[in-house]
């Protein structure tokens, strides 16, 4: 039973094989069971499907299992189960989110002006800052309140559009289409050959939109998801302010890195924006939900709050932090954050962001050897994409080919990597988070992946 375990990332079961061993779980009408009972099925029918993210394979995707500081601070929240919207529903909880806001903000270097809030996830954050992008934009240059009016407000629908790189991630997608504005309202400008939003052809779009749009924010991605490339901040920042946009930094995964003295370079310009996506949950190990959205100038969170008769009245005293962000009953997510960095110390913190670097860039230069895979860019963060391009495939079965190792490992349940395209290429894409994570075991699964290979047919 350990073996399995300990080699298998999860069972490796078909999604009908699951649902036959979950059913007995959903059988509502059933006789009550005890604490053990429930015990007993769980740990034999759901936790072997779970992915274990420990496992020294696991190189896909930003997940990671909590820290026991953190691990610590999340059992608390559950068992006390704080709202965090108004200061009556959790003193403590109210003050500690406030307290943590400004902290993470002075960790962070962002001027005393500014502060967070904390989201549900990256998604949430970016849909926020989106709203707060046009709600500040219909009032600094049409004059009116976009929370009272909305969209009607705007005298041509047609000329709202956002600006972001074609590497950016999807949920912006999410963000537009919930603004009522349709994806149409994204546009995009290429990325150069390190995968960084092209400043020129930036530059280039906002001249050419200036008269016939309105550009309401331009998102820089700061760590996209594909390549862990960070978008040359310092430059889009300083054209948003000339131009007056807002300007909103995805730094869902990439903004941890802002730790590591090495890295801290390529986040110039951070404190210029005037928001900020951040998700501890993707890479500091923080349990999910842990998300938070950063804003430069804290009065703009006016424009989320929503006063109400029985809570978060305008004349209370008292903070009440579900004023800054829309969900009415928020967890307390300030509590395992704090503790996952107080315990990892923010020395350890930046050690093990700094593993991941190292990590990676030593799997790229010896990959760089191997004239049996394509290294598709030069790694900034922990993400390598990678292409398998065995001598005896014709070009024209490569992308089929990723795909099709991709798929064989998926279903094995040893293994776990993602795919995603570059250029319209696929690839197969690694990411370093977890500290099982090492040389060995990427180069592991490498050989694993040209095994495969040999096994696909014309
Ligand atoms: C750059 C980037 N932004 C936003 C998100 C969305 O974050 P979440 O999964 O927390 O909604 C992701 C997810 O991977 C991401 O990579």
């Amino acid at each position: 039973m350990n073996d399995k375990k300990d080699s298998r990332i999860y069972s490796g079961a078909t999604p009908s094989e699951i649902e036959e061993d979950l059913l007995p779980l959903l059988d509502f009408e059933a006789k009550k069971l005890t604490l053990k009972e429930l015990s007993k099925i769980i740990n034999q029918r759901l936790i072997p499907h779970l992915m274990n993210y420990n496992n020294p394979h696991f190189i896909s995707m930003y997940n990671l299992l909590p820290d026991n500081g953190g691990k610590f601070g999340a059992e608390i929240s559950l068992e006390y189960n704080q709202g965090v919207t108004a200061w009556e529903v959790s003193p403590g909880g109210v003050v500690l989110e406030e307290l943590c806001c400004q902290a993470l903000c002075r960790l962070f270097n962002l001027s005393s002006e500014a502060d967070a809030t904390f989201m549900y996830c990256g998604t949430y954050s970016n849909q926020s800052a989106l709203y707060l992008a046009l709600h500040w934009t219909a009032e600094k240059k049409y004059g009116f309140d976009f929370g009272k009016h909305g969209l009607k407000g705007f005298p041509d629908l047609n000329r709202l559009v956002a600006v972001t790189s074609t590497d950016a991630h999807l949920s912006l997608k999410h963000a537009i289409r919930v603004l009522g504005l349709g994806e149409e309202s994204i546009i995009t400008v290429p990325v150069d050959k390190n995968h960084h939003m092209d400043i020129e052809a930036l530059k280039e779009t906002l001249t050419r939109l200036k008269d016939e749009k309105d550009i309401f924010c331009v998102i820089a991605t700061a760590g996209t998801t594909s390549t862990g490339s960070i978008d040359p901040v310092l430059p889009i920042a300083t054209l948003c302010n000339k131009l007056n946009i807002w300007c909103h930094v995805d730094g869902a995964y990439g903004l941890s890195y802002y730790l590591v003295p090495e890295k801290k370079p390529l986040f110039n310009g951070i404190e210029l924006v005037d928001s900020i996506t951040w998700d501890p949950h993707k890479t500091l190990g923080v349990v999910i939900p842990n998300s938070l959205l950063f804003l430069k100038r804290k009065d703009d969170f006016r424009r989320h709050s929503i006063f109400g008769d029985y809570f978060n009245r305008e004349e209370d005293l008292e903070p009440n932090p579900g004023l800054k962000s829309p969900p009415t009953t928020r967890p307390l997510s300030a509590l395992p954050l704090v503790t996952s960095i107080r315990y990892t110390g923010i020395d350890g913190l930046r050690k093990r962001l700094n593993d991941n670097l190292i990590t990676i860039q030593t799997v790229y230069n010896e990959l760089k050897k191997d004239d049996e895979i394509e290294v598709c860019h030069k790694p900034e963060l922990g993400v390598l994409c990678i292409r398998i391009i065995p001598k005896n495939i014709p070009k024209s079965h490569l992308d089929q080919l990723q795909r099709f190792i991709f798929e064989e490992i998926k279903h094995e349940g040893k293994f776990s990597i993602s795919t995603t395209k570059i250029d319209n290429k696929a690839v197969i894409r690694l990411v370093v988070l977890n500290e099982a994570v090492n040389v060995k075991s990427i180069l592991e699964t490498i050989q694993h992946i040209k095994r495969i290979a040999t096994h696909y047919s014309i």
